[in-house]
Protein backbone atom coordinates (compact mmCIF):
# COMPACT_ATOMS: atom_id res chain seq x y z
CA UNK A 1 0.00 0.00 0.00
CA UNK A 2 1.47 3.15 -0.68
CA UNK A 3 0.39 5.57 1.73
CA UNK A 4 0.17 9.54 0.98
CA UNK A 5 -0.13 11.54 4.53
CA UNK A 6 -1.13 15.11 3.87
CA UNK A 7 -1.61 18.15 5.66
CA UNK A 8 -5.41 18.49 5.06
CA UNK A 9 -9.03 17.20 3.70
CA UNK A 10 -8.71 19.87 1.57
CA UNK A 11 -4.73 18.91 0.45
CA UNK A 12 -6.58 15.25 0.32
CA UNK A 13 -8.90 16.60 -2.51
CA UNK A 14 -6.88 18.39 -4.59
CA UNK A 15 -4.32 15.38 -4.51
CA UNK A 16 -7.31 13.12 -5.38
CA UNK A 17 -8.72 15.61 -8.11
CA UNK A 18 -5.20 15.42 -9.68
CA UNK A 19 -4.75 11.50 -9.84
CA UNK A 20 -8.65 11.48 -11.40
CA UNK A 21 -8.19 14.00 -13.73
CA UNK A 22 -4.32 11.85 -14.70
CA UNK A 23 -5.73 9.06 -15.05
CA UNK A 24 -8.75 10.54 -17.56
CA UNK A 25 -5.80 12.17 -19.23
CA UNK A 26 -4.32 8.68 -19.84
CA UNK A 27 -7.22 7.07 -20.67
CA UNK A 28 -10.65 9.16 -21.22
CA UNK A 29 -12.75 6.14 -21.43
CA UNK A 30 -11.72 5.08 -18.10
CA UNK A 31 -13.89 2.63 -16.58
CA UNK A 32 -14.35 4.15 -12.74
CA UNK A 33 -15.88 3.36 -9.01
CA UNK A 34 -17.08 5.75 -7.28
CA UNK A 35 -17.98 6.95 -3.97
CA UNK A 36 -20.21 8.79 -2.10
CA UNK A 37 -20.03 10.50 1.53
CA UNK A 38 -18.93 13.30 3.21
CA UNK A 39 -15.59 12.50 1.96
CA UNK A 40 -15.26 12.89 -2.03
CA UNK A 41 -17.75 16.11 -1.91
CA UNK A 42 -14.68 18.56 -2.17
CA UNK A 43 -12.63 16.40 -4.72
CA UNK A 44 -16.07 16.56 -6.75
CA UNK A 45 -16.34 20.38 -6.37
CA UNK A 46 -12.75 20.53 -7.81
CA UNK A 47 -13.62 18.38 -10.84
CA UNK A 48 -16.42 20.33 -11.87
CA UNK A 49 -14.70 23.82 -11.36
CA UNK A 50 -11.56 21.41 -13.71
CA UNK A 51 -14.44 20.88 -16.30
CA UNK A 52 -15.63 24.19 -16.36
CA UNK A 53 -12.02 25.14 -17.12
CA UNK A 54 -12.05 23.00 -20.08
CA UNK A 55 -9.75 21.00 -18.33
CA UNK A 56 -11.61 17.37 -18.00
CA UNK A 57 -13.54 15.41 -20.42
CA UNK A 58 -15.48 12.68 -18.63
CA UNK A 59 -17.66 12.57 -21.56
CA UNK A 60 -16.62 9.42 -22.77
CA UNK A 61 -15.68 7.82 -19.33
CA UNK A 62 -18.18 5.42 -17.67
CA UNK A 63 -19.12 5.85 -14.03
CA UNK A 64 -20.48 3.16 -11.88
CA UNK A 65 -21.10 3.57 -8.52
CA UNK A 66 -19.82 1.69 -5.00
CA UNK A 67 -23.36 1.49 -3.62
CA UNK A 68 -26.65 2.17 -3.60
CA UNK A 69 -29.58 2.29 -0.53
CA UNK A 70 -32.79 0.40 -1.52
CA UNK A 71 -35.19 3.05 -1.29
CA UNK A 72 -37.39 4.97 -4.26
CA UNK A 73 -35.23 7.72 -6.16
CA UNK A 74 -36.74 10.30 -5.14
CA UNK A 75 -35.48 9.41 -1.48
CA UNK A 76 -33.13 12.96 -0.73
CA UNK A 77 -30.98 10.20 1.17
CA UNK A 78 -30.73 7.99 -1.89
CA UNK A 79 -26.89 7.85 -3.97
CA UNK A 80 -28.28 8.28 -7.13
CA UNK A 81 -30.09 12.19 -5.58
CA UNK A 82 -26.21 12.43 -3.96
CA UNK A 83 -24.66 11.49 -7.27
CA UNK A 84 -26.88 13.71 -9.47
CA UNK A 85 -26.29 17.22 -7.07
CA UNK A 86 -22.21 16.52 -6.65
CA UNK A 87 -20.83 14.18 -9.41
CA UNK A 88 -22.43 12.93 -13.04
CA UNK A 89 -24.09 15.96 -14.45
CA UNK A 90 -21.48 18.89 -12.59
CA UNK A 91 -18.16 16.64 -14.05
CA UNK A 92 -19.71 16.07 -17.16
CA UNK A 93 -20.41 12.19 -17.03
CA UNK A 94 -22.52 11.31 -19.96
CA UNK A 95 -26.43 10.17 -18.66
CA UNK A 96 -25.92 6.32 -20.70
CA UNK A 97 -22.38 6.20 -18.86
CA UNK A 98 -23.31 6.49 -15.43
CA UNK A 99 -24.45 3.57 -13.27
CA UNK A 100 -25.40 2.99 -10.35
CA UNK A 101 -27.63 -0.01 -8.39
CA UNK A 102 -31.23 0.62 -8.49
CA UNK A 103 -32.98 1.35 -5.12
CA UNK A 104 -36.08 0.82 -6.74
CA UNK A 105 -35.37 -2.94 -7.80
CA UNK A 106 -38.44 -5.12 -6.81
CA UNK A 107 -35.63 -8.23 -7.09
CA UNK A 108 -32.77 -6.97 -5.58
CA UNK A 109 -31.04 -10.07 -6.40
CA UNK A 110 -31.53 -9.31 -9.79
CA UNK A 111 -30.05 -6.25 -9.79
CA UNK A 112 -26.68 -7.42 -8.35
CA UNK A 113 -26.51 -10.01 -10.98
CA UNK A 114 -27.33 -7.10 -13.77
CA UNK A 115 -25.22 -4.47 -11.90
CA UNK A 116 -21.98 -7.29 -12.03
CA UNK A 117 -22.91 -7.95 -15.17
CA UNK A 118 -22.89 -4.38 -16.52
CA UNK A 119 -19.60 -4.04 -15.21
CA UNK A 120 -17.93 -6.73 -16.60
CA UNK A 121 -19.38 -5.78 -19.71
CA UNK A 122 -17.52 -2.30 -19.87
CA UNK A 123 -14.15 -4.35 -19.55
CA UNK A 124 -14.51 -3.91 -15.73
CA UNK A 125 -13.13 -1.39 -13.53
CA UNK A 126 -10.11 0.78 -14.18
CA UNK A 127 -9.74 2.57 -10.99
CA UNK A 128 -12.09 2.26 -7.79
CA UNK A 129 -12.30 5.73 -5.79
CA UNK A 130 -13.14 4.47 -2.25
CA UNK A 131 -13.80 6.12 1.03
CA UNK A 132 -13.86 4.45 4.43
CA UNK A 133 -16.63 3.94 7.11
CA UNK A 134 -15.53 4.84 11.08
CA UNK A 135 -16.08 0.80 11.32
CA UNK A 136 -13.51 -0.10 8.44
CA UNK A 137 -16.39 -0.53 5.97
CA UNK A 138 -15.61 -0.52 1.98
CA UNK A 139 -18.36 0.56 0.12
CA UNK A 140 -21.10 -0.87 1.93
CA UNK A 141 -19.24 -4.03 2.55
CA UNK A 142 -19.98 -3.69 6.49
CA UNK A 143 -18.13 -5.74 9.42
CA UNK A 144 -19.44 -9.02 9.05
CA UNK A 145 -21.05 -8.58 5.50
CA UNK A 146 -18.62 -8.50 3.24
CA UNK A 147 -18.71 -10.76 0.13
CA UNK A 148 -16.71 -11.16 -2.79
CA UNK A 149 -19.01 -9.58 -5.98
CA UNK A 150 -21.96 -7.18 -5.93
CA UNK A 151 -24.61 -8.29 -3.08
CA UNK A 152 -27.33 -6.83 -0.95
CA UNK A 153 -26.44 -5.83 2.64
CA UNK A 154 -28.56 -4.42 5.54
CA UNK A 155 -27.53 -0.91 6.93
CA UNK A 156 -26.52 -1.04 10.68
CA UNK A 157 -28.29 1.30 12.88
CA UNK A 158 -24.63 3.62 13.12
CA UNK A 159 -24.69 3.58 9.11
CA UNK A 160 -28.26 4.25 8.60
CA UNK A 161 -27.49 7.48 11.03
CA UNK A 162 -24.86 8.53 8.76
CA UNK A 163 -27.47 9.13 5.79
CA UNK A 164 -29.69 11.54 7.93
CA UNK A 165 -32.97 12.61 7.50
CA UNK A 166 -35.17 10.64 9.80
CA UNK A 167 -34.77 6.60 7.94
CA UNK A 168 -36.17 4.54 10.42
CA UNK A 169 -36.68 0.38 10.11
CA UNK A 170 -34.67 -2.04 7.92
CA UNK A 171 -32.95 -0.70 5.28
CA UNK A 172 -31.28 -2.40 2.65
CA UNK A 173 -28.69 -1.47 0.37
CA UNK A 174 -27.00 -2.90 -2.84
CA UNK A 175 -23.10 -2.76 -2.69
CA UNK A 176 -20.35 -3.77 -5.33
CA UNK A 177 -18.20 -6.96 -3.31
CA UNK A 178 -14.60 -6.62 -2.61
CA UNK A 179 -13.33 -8.82 -5.50
CA UNK A 180 -15.50 -6.50 -7.96
CA UNK A 181 -13.58 -3.56 -6.45
CA UNK A 182 -10.18 -5.54 -6.17
CA UNK A 183 -10.27 -6.47 -9.63
CA UNK A 184 -9.22 -2.32 -10.42
CA UNK A 185 -5.69 -2.45 -11.27
CA UNK A 186 -6.05 1.03 -9.25
CA UNK A 187 -8.32 2.16 -6.33
CA UNK A 188 -7.35 5.42 -4.74
CA UNK A 189 -8.74 5.28 -0.70
CA UNK A 190 -9.77 8.82 0.52
CA UNK A 191 -9.39 8.92 4.31
CA UNK A 192 -9.91 12.67 6.65
CA UNK A 193 -10.83 13.48 9.96
CA UNK A 194 -9.89 11.93 13.64
CA UNK A 195 -12.67 9.52 13.36
CA UNK A 196 -10.91 7.42 10.72
CA UNK A 197 -7.97 6.66 12.81
CA UNK A 198 -8.91 3.94 13.84
CA UNK A 199 -9.88 2.52 10.80
CA UNK A 200 -6.30 3.17 9.32
CA UNK A 201 -4.52 1.85 12.09
CA UNK A 202 -6.53 -1.85 11.83
CA UNK A 203 -6.08 -1.53 8.11
CA UNK A 204 -2.35 -1.69 8.66
CA UNK A 205 -2.08 -3.54 11.55
CA UNK A 206 -5.13 -6.15 11.94
CA UNK A 207 -5.54 -9.72 10.53
CA UNK A 208 -7.15 -9.81 7.06
CA UNK A 209 -10.75 -10.82 8.03
CA UNK A 210 -14.30 -9.21 7.80
CA UNK A 211 -14.51 -7.57 11.15
CA UNK A 212 -12.28 -5.01 9.81
CA UNK A 213 -13.29 -5.07 5.90
CA UNK A 214 -10.29 -2.48 5.08
CA UNK A 215 -8.47 -5.09 5.81
CA UNK A 216 -9.02 -7.30 3.00
CA UNK A 217 -7.74 -4.46 0.23
CA UNK A 218 -4.58 -3.41 1.90
CA UNK A 219 -2.56 -6.03 0.11
CA UNK A 220 -3.74 -4.54 -2.96
CA UNK A 221 -0.74 -3.76 -5.30
CA UNK A 222 -2.54 -1.14 -6.61
CA UNK A 223 -3.66 0.77 -3.43
CA UNK A 224 -2.78 4.37 -2.65
CA UNK A 225 -3.63 5.44 0.86
CA UNK A 226 -4.76 9.62 0.85
CA UNK A 227 -4.90 10.56 4.22
CA UNK A 228 -5.12 13.71 5.72
CA UNK A 229 -3.01 14.26 9.45
CA UNK A 230 -5.97 13.69 11.70
CA UNK A 231 -7.06 10.53 9.81
CA UNK A 232 -3.57 9.35 9.72
CA UNK A 233 -2.73 10.11 13.47
CA UNK A 234 -2.85 6.33 14.54
CA UNK A 235 -0.33 5.39 11.73
P1 LIG B 1 -17.95 9.52 4.75
O1 LIG B 1 -18.32 8.02 4.46
O2 LIG B 1 -17.14 9.99 3.59
O3 LIG B 1 -19.26 10.23 4.84
O4 LIG B 1 -17.18 9.55 6.03
C1 LIG B 1 -17.29 7.13 4.17
C2 LIG B 1 -17.83 5.79 3.78
O5 LIG B 1 -18.85 5.37 4.34
O6 LIG B 1 -17.23 5.14 2.92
Amino acid sequence: MKTEILPTAGDVARRAAHIFEAAVAAKPDLVVALPTGRTPIEMYALLAERRLAGALDLSRARAFNLDEVLLPRSTPQTFFQFMTKHAWGPLGFTPEKCDIPNGDAVDAEAECARYEAAIAAAGGLDLAILGIGTDGHIAYNLPGQTGPRTHVMTLDPATLATLGGDLQGTVRGITMGMDTIRAAPSILLLATGGSKAEALRRMRDDPPGDAWPCTLIRDHPGLTLLADAAAASQL
